[in-house]
């Protein structure tokens, strides 16, 4: 049987990407067919070559252009797009290519703390001026607007008084790392 082919968008550090091209190395079903990222300098354009896996690299014209990403992703076949810190708007013709098969993790319990402008760092800082006990991660489809897509699943992790950015982010991300590539599995394998 035909694997599903997934393209996995990637913007920064890649530390998501790089669990989840490990945790489908030798699967039977998915195949991680590239990484794409638009930033030629980012630790996860390493991560993919140290990975064996393809690397696309592309420009931010390239990402708005309507036709560039649709017909990539086209020509190699692919089923899903996993962004996996990808900070760029994606354009509305690739969502209406693949409805309901573009999926993002968000560092948040949407729909608190998303929207544009609402990432990395930022989002944690907003966690913490707003006084939250807790807060978590979203693993959702890409619609239109902004971490408004119908939500897949959500994890949520404590937070404790003194918790700096950083260590919330820390929490975070060992959720992230812990839940996106299992969650990813299930749902496009619908088990
Ligand atoms: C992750 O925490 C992810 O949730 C966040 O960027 C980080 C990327 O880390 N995404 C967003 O903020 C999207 N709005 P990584 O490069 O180490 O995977």
């Amino acid at each position: 049987m035909k694997p599903i082919k997934i393209a996995l968008f990637a913007s920064g550090t890649g530390s998501n990407a790089e669990t989840i091209i490990r945790y489908f190395e030798h699967h039977s079903a998915v195949e991680i067919v590239f990484v794409l990222s638009n930033k030629s300098h980012a630790p996860i354009v390493e991560k993919a070559k140290s990975l064996g896996v393809s690397l696309i690299i592309c420009n931010n014209q390239q990402v708005e252009d309507e036709s560039y990403l649709v017909n990539l992703c086209k020509s190699q076949d692919i089923d899903y797009i996993i962004l996996a810190g990808f900070l760029r708007k994606i354009p509305d013709t690739l969502i209406a290519f693949y409805p309901e098969k573009i999926i993002n993790i968000h560092p948040s319990l949407l729909p608190k703390f998303g929207g544009a402008g609402m990432y990395g760092k930022f989002v944690h800082e907003a966690v913490i001026a707003a006084h939250e006990k807790e807060t978590g991660i979203s693993i959702h489809y890409v619609s239109e607007e902004f971490d408004s897509g119908r939500i897949i699943a959500q994890f949520s992790v404590p937070i404790q008084i003194d918790d700096t950015v950083e260590a919330i982010q820390e929490k975070v991300h060992q959720l992230e790392h812990q839940h996106f590539a299992p969650t990813i599995e299930r749902e496009i394998l619908d088990m």
